[in-house]
């Protein structure tokens, strides 16, 4: 409720509606892409790093391949349904261009030109170089079409407003691409670009502000779950200072934790994908979680009876 206020606030406080419409339209539309053959290896692991069969994928059936949609996915703003991304002509993405898919996947515009919601992590996705995003799309086309279109989101006014996130993306999204750190190995700023952008790690693990924007300067530090119940832990050294790099990609890798038990919660989605990478990227991953320095995150709560 009071989040709604603020955003009522915020609205009004922009409502000239000129100022408004600039802030709220979407870029201009895609542009063609020059010709090039994709390589169909390198998109199943951008697939796989990206995690996109963990909200695509039909719920409550074992093939992560069949990207029908239909899972919901809960937040403060109300509840989102992951589209049908399967290469199915009608209720898919198969009459998509290249464009199309790039301008969604790096920009979150749809190929009618609207903005979608940063519950489809875009905001991270934006940071993968375009050869990247142009073999995951080449990849997607080679799995099954899945035919059924899903039902529309679940938002209460004003959030069900696509051009309203255009000022959402005004805040949060700062456009700057990823800048690879000429100080640090090879294997380490791998490590940064598939962890911030499409592995998009610290979409849950960092504390949001009252519109659902990341806290900058607690990125990594952990807070609560923003599908719902629980906490999602600090991983940078304040949280996981005692792990190796090995330990963090033996997690990645099987769902193993240092003592011995299994990771649980929305984790283990996130595993699926991970455990199919190659040895070389969860090595990279796990070099740049490791030298992620301490960030004191917001305080948990006290664990409730039977919480996460
Ligand atoms: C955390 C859940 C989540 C993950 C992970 C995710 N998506 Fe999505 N995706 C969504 C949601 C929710 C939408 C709907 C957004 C909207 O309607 O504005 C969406 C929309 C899309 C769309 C637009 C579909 C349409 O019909 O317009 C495409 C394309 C897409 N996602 C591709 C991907 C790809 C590729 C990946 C992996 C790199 C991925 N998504 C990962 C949740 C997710
Ligand atoms: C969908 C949300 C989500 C995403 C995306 C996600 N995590 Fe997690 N992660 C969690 C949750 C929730 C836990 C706690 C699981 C539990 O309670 O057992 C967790 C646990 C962990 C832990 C163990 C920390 C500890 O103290 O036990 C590590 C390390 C970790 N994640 C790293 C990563 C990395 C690296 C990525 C990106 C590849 C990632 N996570 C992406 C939700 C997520």
């Amino acid at each position: 409720m009071l989040r709604r206020t603020i955003l009522v606030m915020l609205m009004a406080a922009v409502a000239g509606f000129g100022v408004y419409w600039w802030l709220t339209a979407p870029a201009a539309s895609a542009v063609p892409l020059p010709s090039r053959a994709p390589d169909l290896a390198n998109g199943q692991e951008i697939f796989n790093v990206g995690g996109c069969s963990s909200c695509h994928a039909v719920p409550n059936q074992p093939d992560r391949l069949r990207l029908g949609g239909g899972l919901a996915l809960g937040s403060p703003f109300g509840t989102f349904y992951a589209p049908n991304i399967s290469p199915d002509p009608a209720d898919g993405i198969g009459r998509w261009s290249e464009a199309d898919f790039v301008s969604a996947v790096m920009r979150g515009v749809s190929p009618e030109g609207k903005h979608y919601f940063p519950a489809f992590p875009y905001t991270s996705y934006r940071l993968a170089k375009v050869e990247d995003v142009r073999d995951l799309f080449a990849y997607l086309k080679t799995l099954p079409p899945v035919s059924g279109k899903v039902r529309d989101h679940d938002l209460p006014f004003p959030f069900n407003i696509r051009r309203n996130v255009g000022i959402w993306k005004s805040l949060f999204m700062d456009g700057k691409p990823f800048v690879a750190d000429g100080a640090k190995s090879p294997q380490w700023n791998r490590g940064a670009y598939l962890v911030n952008g499409f592995g998009h790690c610290a979409e849950c693990h960092s504390p949001r502000n009252l519109l659902g924007g990341i806290i900058t300067a607690q990125r990594f530090a952990g807070g609560p779950n923003p599908e719902g119940e629980g906490w999602v832990p600090n991983i940078t050294q304040k949280g996981i200072g005692e792990w190796s790099a090995k330990d963090i990609a033996n997690l990645l890798k099987t769902g193993e934790l240092p003592e011995g038990d299994s990771v649980g919660g929305a984790m283990t989605r996130v595993i699926k994908n991970t455990s199919q990478l190659s040895d070389e990227d969860i090595a990279a991953m796990a070099d740049y979680v490791k030298s992620l320095p301490p960030v004191d995150g917001p305080p948990r709560p006290k664990r409730k009876e039977g919480g996460a």
